[in-house]
């Protein structure tokens, strides 16, 4: 169940982001004017997005409104990280969103970290209306949201060597094992494995068959970008269009689980932040953003990935993670977009 945390950082992430395809994008300027059609390579470069201005001039690459800017009433306008919404005044404006937690000051409702969460007097409160439906983010830090029946309630998270029934009572990197709370050992080269999971990962080890093996990287070969044809470089690479070649643009067997480590929870849990499904990971205001940014932008640059350098995406990838982490770290936008890729599937599974 934790694991929906870091799913929310990657829709968050992918809803700003193009997956690198294999064709290549046409990127265009500010002001050039921009074809929205699926089938379409025009990319706007990073920083802009293509919209309809309405005085008839048709679809261009506009910038992105900053923070505090009059937007509406055409959705996507806002810097990523903001939205338009009514300020105190009932203008709308480009404003912050969902980034207090439970007991935590607002202004607005939309300061809120949920849904379920409204602004009274002052603080994010749950509204006596709603429960805490499946979502963490309504309940204190050391609660968890659980749902037997058709009703939720707050209940106290359970750490190590506490007894148990299922692993969502468990705090981010424990499960349940025999009915206690208990952080697993991953498992060493050779090992006997049921899945990836079990193996150490972090060591760069998979289950491909029944053992934990150390997963070889493919080697990096020469493509034509432009071609159609999708097997042209190995599993999980794919051609890029700044120099034809191979690099890795999916997540390899190994990282999917980097990607899982629970940290960010343990992180969020020991700074006392609780952290709803859907909180605005860009904005710079949430207990988790200010406890654990390093966390948060780290564990991408963890990846042991030599990924394309140069965007082929216009550099809009650059952008968001840049915006995402405020340039503390130096991240290539591809591994963004492997984690795009890898967690897309999940992710619409996951919500329908
Ligand atoms: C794009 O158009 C806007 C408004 O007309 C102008 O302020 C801006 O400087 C232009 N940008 C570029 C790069 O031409
Ligand atoms: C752009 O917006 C204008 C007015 O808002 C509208 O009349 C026009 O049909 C739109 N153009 C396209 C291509 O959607
Ligand atoms: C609780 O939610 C309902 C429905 O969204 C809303 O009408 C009401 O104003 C909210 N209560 C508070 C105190 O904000
Ligand atoms: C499968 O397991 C054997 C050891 O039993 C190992 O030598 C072999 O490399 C494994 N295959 C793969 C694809 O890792
Ligand atoms: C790909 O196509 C573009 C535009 O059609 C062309 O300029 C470029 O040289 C081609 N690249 C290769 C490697 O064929």
């Amino acid at each position: 169940m934790k694991l929906i945390y870091f799913i929310s950082l990657f829709i968050l992430i992918s809803i700003y982001s193009s997956v690198n395809a294999q064709l290549c994008p046409n990127c265009l300027k500010e002001n050039e004017s921009c074809n929205i059609d699926k089938n379409s390579l025009d990319t706007c470069e990073s920083g802009t997005s293509c919209r309809n201005i309405s005085n008839g001039g048709g679809y261009i690459c506009i910038s992105y409104l900053e923070e505090g800017e009059k937007c509406g009433p055409e959705t996507g306008q806002c810097i990523p990280g903001k939205r338009c919404l009514e300020d105190v005044n009932g203008i709308y404006r480009c404003l912050d969103y969902s980034f207090s937690n439970v007991g935590e000051e607002c202004t607005l409702d939309s300061d809120c970290s949920t849904y379920e969460l409204n602004c009274i007097k002052g603080v994010c409160k749950l509204n006596a209306t709603k429960t805490c439906l499946y979502d963490d983010g309504n309940c204190q830090y050391d609660e968890y949201c659980s749902c037997p029946s058709t009703d939720c309630y707050c209940k106290p998270i359970k750490t190590e060597g506490e007894s148990c029934n299922t692993d969502q009572e468990c705090l981010g990197n424990l499960d349940c094992i025999l009915s206690i709370c208990t952080k697993l050992k991953l498992l060493t080269i050779g090992s006997i494995c049921r899945k990836s999971s079990e193996c150490d990962y972090n060591n760069g080890l998979y289950c491909p068959n029944g053992t934990c093996q150390e997963f070889v990287e493919p080697k990096s070969t020469s493509c034509n970008p432009n071609s159609t044809s999708t097997n042209q470089c190995p599993e999980f690479q794919s051609c890029s269009c700044s120099d034809g070649t191979c690099y890795q643009t999916s997540v390899y067997p190994p990282q999917t689980y980097l990607f899982t480590k629970k940290d960010l929870v343990q992180c969020a849990y020991d700074n006392g932040c609780s952290v709803a499904y859907d909180f605005n990971v860009f904005s710079s205001k949430s207990c988790v953003k200010k406890n654990c940014r390093k966390l948060m932008c780290e564990f991408r640059s963890q990846t042991p990935f030599k990924g394309k350098q140069k965007g082929d995406d216009c550099g809009r990838e650059a952008y968001f993670i840049d915006l995402l982490c405020n340039s503390s770290f130096k991240i290539t936008q591809s591994i963004a977009s492997l984690l795009i890729i890898s967690f897309i599937s999940f992710v619409l599974i996951f919500q329908n």
